[in-house]
């Protein structure tokens, strides 16, 4: 494995020999660690079903969910999709950024069935972080990726985290910092009927909401368990090791404590390990810190986290959405 500690502001980074030797890496089917806004994405060719196979392998994920699909315009993504006046909207409206727009595929799109589980939708993306974009463009590929952790784990918002999981099935890491978001891409349905959000993430809902000028339907609850339109927003998932407690009254001497905001839950001076996601009660900041606060927690050999109330509006939604997962009974 080769690690490229990438500076984006150097300029003509896309120059860098590792550059080329991470686009060879993809355009021969391997498997590339690469930073986005949101999380690190475990990337491959999607036009490569061996090489997305390897993407489920290398996760350990039980099921061949499928993956989204990252481009480097709404250009790109319109070889693979068939946009209608509303998805053009929101791709003009948010992209590059933290959505994923799933649309009707194409059927003149290479990307695999495996990449899409076979479905006649695919899930597309154009990412504000510029080094996804390259590659793709670089390549000429639509490029498959999950967040770069083992199934079930908490999604790796810096390099340090992939490796830990990953290190053994990669050809390259592409570091470059921690992710300025924290928290995957929101994902919009836009099928038949209504538009739906099938996952909150790094979007708000409401921004998304004001430029449709309509509401968001949540996934459809026919959406059954053997056939999500979006796994990812089932039951036990980025869970750390220890058990969690939402909506804690107080802290604990024996538990760790995920705080938020200015005003300390009672005890919270006496918890035995302490991670304030935003002591200015800034939920940006909140979800750029998520995954890293349970990591850092888990760490601290506590077994029970207890997480303080986190308002649910703008990405508190997603912020909850991943709290309530990681506390779900585990499977
Ligand atoms: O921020 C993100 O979205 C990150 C970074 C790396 O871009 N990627 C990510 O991918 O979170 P992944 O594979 O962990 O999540 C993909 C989600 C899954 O919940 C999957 O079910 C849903 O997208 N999805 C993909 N294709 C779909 C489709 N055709 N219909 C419905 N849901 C789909
Ligand atoms: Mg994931």
């Amino acid at each position: 494995m080769q690690r490229w500690t990438l500076d984006i502001d150097t300029p003509d980074w896309q120059s860098a020999p590792e550059a080329e030797t991470a686009c060879t890496a993809l355009l021969n089917g391997e498997l590339v660690a690469v930073p986005t806004e949101t999380v690190y994405g475990l990337a491959a060719d999607a036009t490569n079903g061996k090489a997305c196979a390897k993407i489920f392998q290398a996760k350990g994920r039980p099921q061949f969910n499928p993956l989204i699909s990252h481009v480097s315009s709404l250009e790109a993504a319109r070889e693979h999709g068939v946009f209608d006046a509303q998805a053009l909207t929101l791709a003009e409206a948010f992209w590059p950024g933290p959505l994923t727009l799933v649309v009707p595929k194409k059927k003149s799109s290479p990307i695999s069935d495996l990449a899409t589980a076979g479905l006649e939708t695919v899930a597309l993306r154009v990412p504000a972080g510029p080094v996804m974009r390259f590659l793709a463009d670089r390549t000429g590929r639509p490029l498959a990726a999950p967040s770069a952790n083992l199934s079930g784990r908490i999604s790796p918002t810096r390099a340090e985290d992939v490796i830990a999981d990953l290190g053994s099935s990669l050809s390259v890491v592409i570091d470059a910092g921690p992710c300025a978001v924290g928290v995957e891409s929101s994902i919009v349905g836009l099928i038949d009927g209504p538009p739906r959000l099938l996952r909150p993430g790094g979007l708000p809902r409401e921004e998304i909401e004001k430029i449709l000028g309509r509401p968001l339907q949540n996934a459809s609850p026919d959406m059954a368990p053997e056939a999500p339109a979006a796994p990812g927003m089932l039951t036990s998932h980025y869970a750390p090791d220890a058990k969690m407690i939402l909506n804690a009254h107080e802290a604990s001497p024996e538990d760790g404590l995920l705080s938020f905001g200015p005003d300390p839950l009672p005890g919270a001076a006496s918890a035995r390990a302490e991670v304030n996601l935003s002591p200015t009660g800034d939920l940006a900041e909140a979800a750029a810190n998520l995954f890293q606060a349970m990591r850092t927690l888990d760490a601290s050999g506590v077994t029970t986290i207890r997480v303080q109330f986190i308002p649910s509006f703008g990405l508190g939604e997603a912020i909850n959405d991943r709290l309530r997962r990681a506390a779900a009974p585990r499977g």
